[in-house]
């Protein structure tokens, strides 16, 4: 039985997932307009991910006899201003979500929890994936620059990030 502390925690990661899915969608459909095909088609792939996240944490908040929340979410912007900030900004939103798995992880062990530090484990690994996939998408960025032949190649190469070295889980 989960404590009303973490069940209370969980909750708001369920709503940091549901956001983060959001901020997502938002940048996919950006990147569509600009005619970024694989940009937004990444960005598609990276929304629904994480709506599996926050739906693999409603099941396992209902599963361990607590109410996960389904609540409002924060707007998300619908404008990135260029692809290169649009992927700082998503960098810096997964080294967020990061720190609030690492608090989730301190809460369930000073709890005695271990069902749930051994649940928070998978996404301990998820999110170091997720921050070296946004680093090695902005170095390759940075190697472009402004050059339109390069971003030609790079929206057609970030095709292959949404299937490879990805949790089977869409
Ligand atoms: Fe589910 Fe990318 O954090």
């Amino acid at each position: 039985m989960l404590s009303k502390n973490l069940e209370k925690a969980l909750n708001a990661q369920i709503r940091h997932e549901a956001e983060s899915s959001q901020i997502y969608l938002a940048m996919a459909s950006w990147a569509e307009v600009q005619g970024l095909e694989g940009v937004a088609q990444f960005m598609y792939a990276q929304s629904n991910e994480e709506r599996q996240h926050m739906l693999k944490l409603v099941r396992y908040v209902n599963e361990r006899g607590g109410h996960a929340i389904v609540s409002d979410l924060k707007e998300p912007a619908v404008k990135f201003g260029s692809f290169k900030s649009m992927f700082e900004t998503l960098l810096k939103h997964e080294v967020f979500v990061s720190q609030t798995i690492n608090t989730l992880v301190d809460i369930s062990l000073s709890e005695k929890d271990y069902a749930t530090h051994n649940f928070l484990q998978w996404y301990v690994a998820e999110q170091i994936e997720e921050e070296a996939q946004a680093r090695t998408i902005l170095d390759k960025i940075k190697m472009i620059g402004d050059d339109k032949a390069g971003l030609y190649l790079f929206d057609s190469d970030i095709r292959n990030f949404t299937s490879v070295g990805k949790p089977s889980e869409n």
